[in-house]
């Protein structure tokens, strides 16, 4: 998608759509200054659109001097955030790929006074709607073939229809405000793609994604957008003793991967952080098998590692000044005859031993040997992780927000200020001792399982143990916000969650 700013007026444009916010408490006005713009009448307008975050309304101009084909109003609801800005800009861009537009317009003119109202600044502003923009016109259409019908047309001789995508983006703005919009808009595109690459990656079922698959989708960002990739084999675990991550391994047909992200800037260095990610390309269950009932949405259970690629890659393109260290443990989880059983006992990287009391917890066990390695190889100043790690989290929070667990309350903060402002909400729960026991094991130094109470806290509490002695880490449980099929706002498939995130924490690391 290309992205251009515009100072000429947004009535002088050739486009598809042009698009307007519209604030609720402002509603009649800019109605009705926008309805004399295109020469239409206002009265019904106001009472069909009610301007509420994201509500969307079409129109068709009467007056020859407006250029654009359909003018947009876009809600932002009576008190807008930076949040509802980019949902408003996701709703048109989603709109604008259901119609097959090619070509639209956002009108910025007025941007400084939205940037006033909602107290940010106007390249952040600009941001978030660029950021809407790639995630409304997101589609996973990669194995679409439309061969049915051509082969209904033509005795399948006729090409394939051609896919037709939105090209071009049109930012419109005044002169004054044109270098911040450039600026934002420039970081929006970098964020807003790399999180697109991160949907594609989770959205590709299992067998377009084993763990090798997702390795090389590592590699491949590595060596676009210059950071190193390292990629360990099954030989290289069992050297290293990767107990947890092969056990899960044991039952598959596909070999598991460890890759290792690296970005480092030239420059400056305000931190050393590490980012693991889940990446469980498929999550049977293992021997303690799923019902089949949605167990499709599995192939989703790779989302954080998906997200480390994202967030590496955002932070190389727009050069922070972290040193970035991404690790993806992978495998699928699989019944077989070479499955590990409920009841077997594992030794971890860190040495710990631990009960599998419930193959279906296999995240936590892949994590253990990512999150020591990460502290004992890196000796990172903070240690972040994501994981679609636990049904009892979708419970407890559902699916617009993240559980996470912290032991740093200026980490935790970070990331909870970070989560309002990049719309990927997180809110914290406890890492008390209290809940120690439930994990206890008779046979292990810890068990995989905590019963039924606290789910998501009994398996934050598992994963503490591996981190030693540090003292600055932080979990994200994101099962209910980065899983498909909830429907929604975030549409069909994968949201993506996690990657705007991150980089806006890195962003603000201080
Ligand atoms: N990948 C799942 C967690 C999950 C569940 C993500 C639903 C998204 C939606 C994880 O590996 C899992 O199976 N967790 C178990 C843990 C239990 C066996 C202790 C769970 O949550 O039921
Ligand atoms: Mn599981
Ligand atoms: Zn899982």
């Amino acid at each position: 998608m290309k992205i251009s700013i515009s100072k000429a007026a947004t009535e002088t444009l050739s486009l598809d759509a042009a698009a307007f916010f519209v604030v609720g408490t402002d509603r009649e006005k800019a109605v009705s200054n926008i309805a004399s713009l295109i020469g239409v009448t206002a009265t019904s307008i106001g009472s069909d659109f009610k301007a509420k975050e994201a509500d969307l309304h079409l129109l068709y101009p009467q007056n020859g001097k407006f250029e654009p084909k359909r003018a947009v109003l876009l809600g932002l609801g009576e008190k807008p955030t930076l949040d509802s800005v980019r949902k408003a800009a996701s709703a048109f861009a989603a709109k604008a790929r259901e119609m097959k537009f090619g070509k639209i317009g956002v009108d910025l003119t007025a941007v400084e006074t939205l940037a006033k109202h909602i107290s940010e600044s106007v390249d952040y502003v600009a941001q978030a709607v660029v950021e809407g923009v790639w995630y409304g016109a997101y589609d996973y259409d990669q194995l679409k073939t439309n061969r049915i019908e051509a082969l209904k047309n033509s005795n399948g001789k006729k090409a394939d229809e051609k896919k037709v995508e939105l090209k071009e983006l049109v930012l419109t703005t005044d002169a004054d405000a044109a270098s911040d919009v450039a600026e934002g808009a420039k970081v929006g595109d970098i964020i807003g793609s790399a999180q697109s690459m991160t949907r594609d990656l989770i959205n590709s079922p299992s067998n377009y994604m084993t763990a090798t698959d997702l390795a090389n989708a590592a590699k491949a960002s590595g060596k676009k957008y210059g950071y190193k990739v390292t990629v360990f084999g099954k030989k290289q675990l069992e050297e290293l003793g990767m107990g947890g991550l092969l056990g899960v391994n044991a039952g598959s047909a596909n070999p598991p991967t460890f890759s290792i992200l690296e970005y480092k800037p030239t420059g400056k260095v305000k931190a050393k952080i590490a980012i693991v990610g889940k990446g469980v390309t498929f999550d049977t269950g293992g021997i303690s098998l799923k019902p089949s009932e949605n167990m499709g949405d599995m192939k989703a259970d790779m989302s954080g590692a998906a997200d480390v690629i994202g967030a590496v890659e955002a932070a190389a393109r727009l050069k922070l000044p972290m040193h970035v260290i991404g690790i993806m443990p992978a495998t699928d989880n699989k019944p077989s005859g070479t499955a590990q059983n409920p009841g077997d006992v594992l030794t971890t990287y860190s040495g710990i031993t631990i009960e599998v009391d419930n193959t279906d917890a296999e995240g936590r066990l892949i994590l253990a040997d990512a999150l020591t390695y990460a502290k004992e190889k890196f000796e990172p100043d903070a240690i972040i992780d994501l994981a679609t790690l636990t049904g009892a989290c979708v419970i407890a929070l559902g699916n617009p927000t993240a559980g996470l667990f912290s032991n740093d309350d200026k980490l935790a903060e970070l990331l909870f200020a970070a989560g309002l402002r990049s719309g990927e909400k997180v809110w914290r729960m406890p890492l008390w001792d209290d809940y120690d026991k439930q994990i206890k094991s008779d046979v292990a130094d810890v068990k995989n399982t905590g019963g039924r109470g606290a789910g998501a806290i009994t398996a934050a509490k598992f994963l503490e143990k591996f981190i030693g002695d540090h003292k600055s880490w932080a979990h994200l449980d994101i099962a209910g916000p980065a899983f498909p099929s909830m429907g929604g706002a975030q549409g069909k498939g994968s949201s993506g969650f996690g990657v705007r995130l991150l980089v806006e924490a890195m962003r603000r690391w201080n």
